[in-house]
């Protein structure tokens, strides 16, 4: 058992939909656990469009209807300084695990992953991108990132807590 502080970014291309929901999701878990002094976390995209802008307003009601709050996130691009930042970079999809080896610098220590890696009730790699489908995608992804925030939950807790 270490107290040590784990710091974990999640990210997608925009920043506006996949990656503030999986910081809101994971934010109000280790706020309900009392753990949001040891488990720091963040989100940002592989691109640099929405720098600044809240999440997309289809999941920022969508993550309203089951009580996560969004709202106050805002955009902001992956920069190779987060690898030594972060213990855990977690990509929704494949695109955006390449574009972070791209400029992933060799000595950074956060182990880079995707984050659908940690979720047990899909069989899918990759959290779909949203943004040019319906409202029902965002639903999809909200269900994707709560069951992998669970397994993520758990993991940080057996292995740094
Ligand atoms: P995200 O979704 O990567 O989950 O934030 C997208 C948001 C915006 C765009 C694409 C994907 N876009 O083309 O602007």
């Amino acid at each position: 058992m270490s107290n040590k502080e784990v710091n974990v970014l999640f990210v997608c291309l925009g920043n506006i939909c996949r990656s503030p929901t999986a910081h809101g999701v994971f934010e109000k878990k280790i706020k309900q656990a009392g753990l949001n002094h040891l488990i720091k976390i963040d989100s940002a995209g592989t691109s640099d469009w929405h720098v600044g802008s809240p999440p997309d307003t289809r999941s920022i009601t969508e993550a309203a209807k089951r009580g996560y709050d969004l709202s106050e996130l805002r955009g902001r691009q992956a920069v190779p300084e987060d690898f030594h930042q972060f213990d855990y970079i977690l990509a929704m999809d494949k695109e955006n695990l390449n574009n972070l080896k791209l400029i992933a610098p060799a000595n950074g220590r956060a182990q880079l992953e995707l984050f659908l890696s940690y979720a047990s009730g899909f069989e899918l790699e990759e959290v779909p991108d949203p943004y040019s489908g319906g409202q029902a995608g965002f639903t999809h992804v909200l269900d994707m990132v709560e069951d992998a925030c669970d397994g993520l939950f758990t993991h940080i807790k057996e292995k740094h807590l």
